[in-house]
């Protein structure tokens, strides 16, 4: 399937079909991840926390996605593999689309760009050239200096309608999904069902949007020094890697 018919098949599940996503940033987790049927592998900015070590995703480059999506890309998923826009790399359309260019050509199906109203021409600049867009509403983490910190979103009927505002601005620019994070569980129903595109809830509350989507380190328990009190983790990763190298020294140093 090319490109453009993966997004279209995400976006055809609206309704139909619920939208199971998760982050992704290495190939051995990319080739587990499709296997398992994964709809959407996000190569996500939050790699800068979760893998990179950085305290935000406002020093996420270019070069650290494209290192990330290439690999993940090495592993020739079926699932729909969007790429982040890191801060900085799409401040007006001709950037946003030059920007877009380089992660498709490193393998990328679609893109990722955070934001509503304000972005709308740069995703109308990146829809235009054929590139599948997928919108992020609500809580924006490359907002958090701007905003002092992470705040959930929608808890106001003001607010509610800022988001709404935002996705139909997005939807016009011609996004196939739009991520919604950290918005109360109520507008969320309500946004969700008032726009025609799925949304794909994190932090969202379960079952308030067309789908899923889980930072692959809070399903595997894998990055225990911040767990979001919406994560549900499948598996403790953190512990058994612990415990198999306490074993692989203890054996290393009896012999
Ligand atoms: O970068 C990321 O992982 C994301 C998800 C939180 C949706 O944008």
């Amino acid at each position: 399937m090319s490109p453009q018919e993966k997004a279209a098949a995400i976006a055809g599940s609206k309704g139909n079909r619920t939208i199971a996503a998760l982050t992704c940033y290495d190939y051995p987790t990319a080739r587990l991840l499709d296997e398992a049927g994964t709809d959407i592998l996000l190569v996500g900015d939050s790699l800068g926390m979760v893998v990179l070590g950085f305290p935000d995703t406002t020093h996420v480059t270019l070069a650290h996605i494209l290192h990330h999506l290439e690999a993940v890309v090495r592993a020739e998923p079926k699932a729909l593999v969007i790429a982040d826009l890191p801060i900085h790399t799409y401040e007006t359309p001709e950037q946003a689309l030059e920007t877009a260019r380089k992660l498709v050509t490193a393998g990328a199906d679609a893109v990722k760009l955070e934001g509503g109203v304000r972005q709308a021409e740069k995703v109308r600049a990146i829809t235009a050239a054929g590139i599948p867009v997928c919108g992020h509403l609500g809580m924006l983490p490359q907002r958090v200096l701007e905003e002092g910190g992470y705040h959930k979103k929608g808890k106001t009927p003001e607010q509610t309608r800022a988001i709404l505002a935002g996705a139909e601005a997005l939807i016009d620019a011609g996004v196939f999904a739009i991520i919604l994070e950290s918005v109360a569980p109520a507008a969320s129903r309500e946004i969700t069902a008032a726009i025609p595109v799925p949304t794909i809830g994190i932090g969202c509350g379960e079952g308030t949007c067309d789908g899923e989507i889980a930072v692959i380190t809070d399903l595997l328990g894998s990055f225990p020094w911040f767990v979001p009190p919406f994560a549900k983790p499948e598996a403790n990763l953190a512990t058994q890697t612990n415990d198999a190298a306490r074993k692989y020294i203890e054996r290393v140093r009896r012999s």
